[in-house]
């Protein structure tokens, strides 16, 4: 680092330290690693950055990577040859690992740094998922929604656009169930626009509590359930082109719908969850996204539809479109600081969630009637 060594009070240096550092050797999996504390204001992000890649040679390494673990504080990492992502392997899951929903938080996979990635639907009014077909949007909304749709302390409501088979393991766990949208446009519509009278209507009267409006104050029980919407593939409900006049009016009428969800329903636990294979302002528009606080983007291929997920991302932060195609339910998520983290959803087939479902339903009644 050019930097004056650790050194001792008993030298001249008189105990002024520079730095302190920890070095561990390679290790099995040719990985070196420093970490380095340093108060000194000339040392920034940037320069340790440089410094390391200045020291590759040196180390005998090709690649590293500089991790910024807090005020001059950083663990730097050299390998001697590409280090493998931890998110290219798949995470195979079976149904017994998912514990119970806690009335707040869901985990649904691993972080590019090895931890748990939780969701939390506490004050969470909307949630947008999106990305090209086959990345992993379906598969990843079974981990976000199975521990809802097992739990008495939620209601889940299914809008399945493609009207094929992705959802049937959560039909008979759903407080609604329809894959017909796309040809019975009529029947959706209403459906939807009832779940957001029911929405205004809590809102309004707030039944969790006499006199505390925020549902999340109390938070989820069997009585006062908190209710997701999911709303898979919903440019097949929302897209207006080629449509008659009348559909067209119907898809209005939708939009405003779930528009009123998003915005009205962080303090009366309702939730909009919107899958997208076309992610474009079009689509998703922006007055539904901006009030969506959790965002998702799996793999993508264009910044505009990186954008239209996620809004703008800082310079040097995970983008969707550095997914690799192999590694699918890979994605990118926004953090409360405006940051994105790399993770990837766990996987587990419907056959698996569809056993889960079966198992809990009769526990759940019984639990419901208990509480
Ligand atoms: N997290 C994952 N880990 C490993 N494989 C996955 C994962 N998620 C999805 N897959 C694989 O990818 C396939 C496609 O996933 P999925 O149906 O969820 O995609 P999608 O994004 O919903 O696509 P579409 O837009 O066409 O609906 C799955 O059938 C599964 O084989
Ligand atoms: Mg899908």
């Amino acid at each position: 680092m050019g930097l004056r060594p650790i050194e001792d009070a008993s030298t001249d240096f008189k105990g002024v330290r520079d730095y302190l550092a920890a070095y561990s050797g390679y290790d099995e999996n040719g990985e070196a690693m420093l970490e380095f504390s340093c108060g000194i204001s000339g040392v920034t992000d940037e320069f340790v950055d440089k410094t390391a890649k200045a020291g590759l040679g040196a180390m005998g390494a090709e690649f590293y990577k500089v991790e910024h673990l807090g005020p001059g504080h950083w663990l730097l990492h050299f390998w001697k040859t590409e280090p493998k992502n931890p998110l290219d392997d798949a995470i195979e899951i079976k149904a017994s690992d998912l514990s119970d929903w806690d009335g707040k938080t869901v985990t649904y996979g691993l972080t590019e740094a090895g931890e748990p990635a939780k969701l939390s639907y506490a004050q969470t009014s909307g949630i947008v998922v999106g990305g090209v077909p086959g990345a992993g949007k379906s598969a990843g909304a079974t981990l976000l929604t199975l521990p809802l749709l097992a739990s008495p302390k939620a209601s889940v409501a299914i809008f399945d656009g493609k009207g094929g088979m992705d959802w049937h393991w959560a039909e008979k766990a759903a407080s609604l169930y329809n894959n017909d949208c796309d040809l019975d446009l009529p029947t959706a519509t209403e459906q939807l626009e009832q779940l957001a009278q029911r929405c205004v209507d809590d809102l309004k009267s707030h039944p969790w509590s006499d006199s505390d409006p925020d549902f999340w104050h109390a938070g989820a029980t069997a009585l006062h359930p908190f209710h997701l919407v999911v709303i898979d593939e919903r440019q097949t409900l929302f897209d207006v082109t080629g449509r008659s006049k009348e559909d067209k009016a119907l898809v209005e009428r939708c939009k405003r719908a779930v528009a009123t969800i998003v915005r009205k329903g962080r303090s009366a636990g309702w939730c909009v969850m919107l899958l997208t294979q076309k992610p474009t302002a079009d689509s998703i528009p922006t007055n539904i996204r901006d009030n969506c606080v959790v965002r998702f983007a799996l793999r993508v291929t264009t910044r505009e539809a990186a954008e239209a997920v996620l809004g703008s991302i800082p310079d040097g932060d995970p983008r969707p479109t550095e997914i690799p195609a192999p590694r699918r339910g890979g994605a990118v998520v926004q953090g409360e600081d405006g940051h994105t983290v790399a993770v990837r959803f766990a996987y587990l087939p419907v056959t698996e969630a569809a056993r889960a479902l079966e198992s809990s339903t009769l526990e759940t009644v019984v639990h419901g009637l208990e509480e």
